[in-house]
């Protein structure tokens, strides 16, 4: 993950100056046309800023799912995101200078009004990438999911082991534990944070309230394996706690995407009926 002011920052606010230039460039070309039927989208420089914010629109969409392949090899992500988020927020002012603040209740205004959306859950998830890794580390103690996970799977072993020469009981009870403990899943189970039938829970619930009676060694060995189940759930627990905060902090884009799908959408009908109909 990378911090937020390392992208808003980078290159001296390299992107952040482009998108002022292009802004003011574009506020000039504004107000020094005149046209014959009044200011529009229709006009020359309705046609040219309309054109500069679709392509933008198509690069910035373009940009977004190529950085995933650039994730891992660290190409110049810091910039690519630097120039996605400024140019991004430009188009916000870029647009209603198309349109000569025109604005109706009609598919024209459906285009911006998504490309809004956009941008605001754009900017949470800028926010959330400020917050992100102090949250995320405070919870994990600093230790990360892969150590955490490994660690169950020791004590899935041990539990094994305790539960050898154990009545039944016992022995199921680890294969609860086991087979039916669930972490992650849907969207919904993620953002629960928790698991009201979890196998291992329910596994705690059987060995605690076993009415055998175990003498010597063998109740020693219940009492390990109590502790085991027991030092499981807690890990399993802070498990999900972390996948719930992580689900929650990357709620932003699984509107971000869609909300970007939907106003390159719209705006293919936009330019469509422009076209069609005028
Ligand atoms: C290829 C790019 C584009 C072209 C050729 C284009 C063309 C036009 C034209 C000709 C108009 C004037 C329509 C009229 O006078 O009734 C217009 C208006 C408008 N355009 Fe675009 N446009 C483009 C891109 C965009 C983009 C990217 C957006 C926003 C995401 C957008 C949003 C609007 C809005 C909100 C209006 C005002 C509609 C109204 O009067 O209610 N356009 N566009
Ligand atoms: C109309 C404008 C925009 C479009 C079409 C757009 C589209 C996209 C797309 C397709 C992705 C890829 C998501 C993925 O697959 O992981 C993305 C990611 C992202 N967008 Fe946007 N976006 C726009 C504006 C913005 C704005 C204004 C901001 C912030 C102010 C922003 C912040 C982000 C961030 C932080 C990411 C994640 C980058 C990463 O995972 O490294 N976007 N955007």
């Amino acid at each position: 993950m990378i911090g937020p002011r390392s992208f808003l920052e980078y290159a001296r606010y390299r992107y952040l100056k482009v998108s002022l230039v292009l802004l003011l460039a574009s506020m000039a070309i504004y107000l020094v046309e005149d046209p014959p039927g009044g200011r529009s989208g229709s006009s020359w420089t309705g046609y040219g800023l309309g054109t500069l914010a679709a392509l933008m629109i198509v690069w910035l969409m373009w940009l977004g799912l190529r950085k995933r392949s650039y994730r891992d090899v660290g190409a110049p992500l810091q910039g690519w995101t630097s120039a996605h988020v400024y140019l991004g927020t430009s188009l916000l002012l870029l647009v209603p200078l198309h349109c000569a603040f025109e604005f109706g209740v009609n598919v024209h205004t459906l285009a911006y009004a998504l490309m809004c959306g956009v941008i605001a859950t754009g900017i949470v998830g800028v926010g959330v990438y400020a917050l992100v890794p102090t949250s995320i580390t405070r919870n994990r103690n600093n230790t990360t999911l892969d150590a955490l996970l490994e660690r169950i799977a020791e004590i899935d072993a041990d539990c094994r082991v305790a539960a050898e020469n154990l009545p039944d009981l016992h022995a199921k009870a680890v294969i609860t534990s086991i087979e039916e403990t669930r972490i992650g899943g849907s969207l919904t189970a993620q953002l629960a944070g928790r698991d009201p039938a979890c196998g291992t829970t329910r596994a705690l619930r059987s060995l605690r309230g076993s009415e055998i009676d175990l003498q010597g060694d063998a109740r020693l060995q219940e009492l390990k394996l109590i502790e085991l189940v027991a030092r499981k759930e807690l890990l399993v627990n802070q498990i999900r706690r972390d996948v719930r905060l992580k689900g929650l902090l990357d709620l932003w884009l699984v509107l971000h995407v869609p909300l970007a799908f939907a106003t390159v959408a719209a705006l293919l009908v936009h330019v469509f009926v422009v076209f069609w109909y005028h």
